[in-house]
């Protein structure tokens, strides 16, 4: 449909405009409509039909928007081919096409408080209420899916079919019956329906959608980028078989058109949006109905919404927002749609996880133990309400295998609290312009005279720098001991310690507790109390554990979880100088590498002068309460083992597993003959069947757990 040439040229548009656009109410002008409406069509088209777009739902949201804006302020520019104009792009033709009773229409976004209010505003104005007055919403999941619709006549499933451009889509019935979800035959009748079309998103959960992935990655199979992708290429398969096999499910969310037998149109039976989904959860269908709310105000609504967005994450599908619904249905007839979306509801997107920016150069960090890490900076893009400018590479093999080049457009995706990562490059941005990224040979910062030579270890991806005298290394030890999981040395930062490296009042770790701080005082940005304040918690950290002291040495391949483990076993950190390695693999979670590099550290004089300088300098080095192993003897879960599965409903699964280290119990990740209990949350799946065909586990509910917490 397009020649390589043209997409080249489009993309190049698209990178203008995402730059010309300050947020969706830029108005550009005259001249822009037609290039930006060609713009629009193309990334629709990848899209809808080519299940692959290059830009987020964000940017083509500001994309789409612009043009609305501009086409409203030159309406004669107005024609019926611009892509405000009609729903979407073509349907793909693979399957025979049908027509939609009533058309599948988007939803308008909203991405705040605001935004919401304002949608509000527009439906009180609709209505044409003298006044501001409360109207009802229900709220619920938005899924992140492949749209559908289902026809019933007689309550019997006749007709399944794609989105498609809205208007009509692609008969994919006969996969879609393979749909365990979707119920065959519906007793519609007993509310006097002979017709209904109803809207779902066919979804695949998130643990399936990883397991088929790993299964395609063992067979080669080129991997789904999302499990939208997964479940839509799974309704289109030649063979209903192959759709039955990709565990899709289908979420019902409304019905969109229903008639009785004298082809009267009959929705108006049900009074509210909540009342249809009751009714649909009633009739067997997977509903949005036990994730959804009603409130009487729109104000009440966002708390609600920003709940479900810190949730997203333990929710068991991809879900990318949620909708708002105006929940009486009688105002929805009064409302109306526009030829894009219905005017009753709007999404509340969540912040966008993905964004595409351009990579600018790619800078080597010199770690604790010189390992060289790639790091891309990148053009700062925000995602999940985060500015990103770097993003780290890993290592030499990560950028090979994705082939990333200087100067590519990137996809950028932050998850949760997850760092930032490139998820894949978009070579189809590509001028003449990229160039490959050459991994330094040498150490990149004792560059000066002699160059050292990097090298790479066997079994391991990353070049390091063997010199322990290369420059930045005492310099990133000094780093790391400060930060905040080792010493916790508050208000010491990494660019501080940079400064006073740089300005050599700090060489090597034992150096930053004897900072001259009457000299700190007097430099600049700095002040008698600021000084004071770093005094006060430099000192603090002396008396931190013996775990974190551990930790905070930085010997390779020294977690914090190891570090704990052998605090425990001793009473001052100099014990260890008479341990072997023997007896650090006896040590449950040790292994045999870390056992070597613990023996190496303490054999070495240098490293054991300077913890004896540390402590004379008024470190602890001695083992203190939190060192010792936290065993609650005497509680009501002490010595059985647990596990939290499905949607938890009164707290988080973090809280929940918190709670049950209090009361004695361990946190275990599998289900296995050693699991005492699973407390099952709502949609529990693989681990609840599992534990029910061992038969040794004990399953109980939430308000079990905490009962027996209670005792
Ligand atoms: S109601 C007339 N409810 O989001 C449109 N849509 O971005 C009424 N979607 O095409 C849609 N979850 O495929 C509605 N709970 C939900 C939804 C939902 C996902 C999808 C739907 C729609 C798209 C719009």
């Amino acid at each position: 449909m397009y020649s390589a040439q043209e997409q080249r040229e489009l993309l190049q548009k698209t990178e203008y405009y995402l730059s010309q656009i300050k947020d969706s109410a830029t108005v550009l002008n005259a001249e822009d409509v037609e290039p930006l409406k060609k713009v629009l069509g193309y990334h629709e088209w990848k899209y809808y039909v080519k299940n692959d777009p290059v830009i987020s739902d964000k940017e083509y949201d500001e994309l789409f928007k612009s043009l609305e804006k501009t086409e409203a302020a030159h309406p004669h520019l107005i024609s019926s081919d611009s892509p405000t104009q009609r729903i979407s792009a073509d349907a793909s033709g693979d399957f025979p096409t049908v027509r939609h009773l009533e058309p599948m229409l988007s939803l308008s976004n909203s991405y705040n408080l605001e935004d919401l209010r304002k949608f509000h505003d527009q439906v009180i104005r609709k209505l044409k209420e003298e006044e501001d007055i409360a109207i009802q919403y229900a709220a619920e999941p938005k899924y992140d899916g492949s749209s559908i619709s289902l026809l019933y006549e007689n309550d019997v499933l006749v007709r399944a079919a794609t989105r498609g451009n809205g208007i009509q889509g692609d008969d994919i019935t006969q996969n879609v019956r393979t749909l365990r979800t979707v119920p065959l035959h519906v007793p519609f009748s007993k509310f006097d329906i002979y017709r209904a079309e109803l809207r779902g998103e066919a979804l695949i959960r998130l643990d399936f959608f990883e397991k088929i992935n790993q299964a395609r990655e063992k067979n080669g199979e080129a991997l789904f980028a999302n499990p939208r992708n997964a479940a839509a290429g799974g309704l289109r398969m030649k063979d209903p078989r192959d759709t039955a096999a990709r565990g899709i499910e289908m979420f019902v969310y409304q019905i969109g058109y229903a008639e009785n037998r004298e082809e009267e149109e009959v929705l108006s039976r049900f009074n509210t949006h909540a009342e249809t989904l009751k009714v649909l959860d009633q009739l067997g269908f997977k509903t949005s109905f036990p994730d959804h709310k009603v409130f009487d105000n729109v104000d009440d609504l966002f708390p609600f919404l920003e709940k479900w967005e810190t949730a997203r994450s333990d929710y068991p599908y991809e879900i990318d927002g949620m909708v708002v619904k105006v929940n009486p249905l009688d105002l929805h007839r009064k409302l109306g749609s526009t030829s894009h979306h219905p005017r009753w509801a709007i999404a509340y997107k969540f912040k966008a996880r993905q964004a595409t920016s351009r990579l600018l150069k790619v800078d080597y960090q010199v770690g604790k133990v010189g390992t060289i890490t790639p790091v891309a900076k990148i053009q700062p893009v925000s995602l999940a309400g985060v500015t990103i400018s770097s993003v780290s590479l890993h290592n030499e093999e990560f950028i090979r295998s994705k082939d990333i080049r200087l100067g590519d457009r990137v996809l950028v995706e932050r998850a949760g609290d997850v760092i930032p990562y490139i998820v894949k490059t978009l070579p189809e941005f590509r001028d003449d312009s990229q160039v490959e990224i050459h991994f330094p040979k040498y150490c990149p910062v004792n560059d000066t005279e002699e160059k050292v030579e990097l090298v790479k270890m066997q079994d391991e991806a990353a070049w390091r720098c063997p010199r322990c005298i290369c420059g930045q290394q005492p310099l990133q030890k000094m780093i790391f001991f400060v930060s905040k999981d080792a010493m916790d040395v508050a208000g010491l930062g990494k660019s501080l310690v940079e400064r006073f490296f740089t300005e050599k009042m700090v060489a090597t770790i034992p150096d930053l507790y004897q900072l001259d701080y009457e000299k700190i005082s007097r430099m600049e940005g700095f002040g008698e109390k600021s000084a004071e304040n770093l005094k006060k918690s430099i000192e603090a950290s002396k008396n931190r554990s013996l775990k974190r002291l551990l930790y905070a040495l930085g010997i390779h391949h020294l977690g914090k979880r190891s570090s704990a483990i052998i605090a425990a076993e001793v009473n001052e950190i100099f014990d260890l100088e008479d341990w072997d390695e023997e007896k650090y693999n006896n040590l449950k979670d040790i292994g045999p590498v870390l056992a070597k590099n613990m023996t190496d550290f303490f054999q070495e004089k240098k490293n054991l002068d300077m913890i004896h300088r540390l402590k004379e300098l008024g470190v602890n080095t001695y083992s203190t309460e939190e060192d010792r192993p936290t065993e609650i003897k005497d509680g009501p879960l002490s010595g059985k083992t647990i596990l939290f599965t499905g949607a938890l409903q009164q707290v988080s699964r973090k809280e929940a597993q918190k709670a049950a280290e209090q009361a004695g119990a361990k946190n275990i990740s599998a289900v296995s003959s050693n699991l005492d209990y699973l407390v099952v949350g709502e949609k529990a799946g693989s681990k609840l069947k599992k534990a029910r065909e061992l038969g040794t586990v004990e399953i109980i509910t939430e308000d079990e757990f905490y009962k027996i917490l209670e005792e």
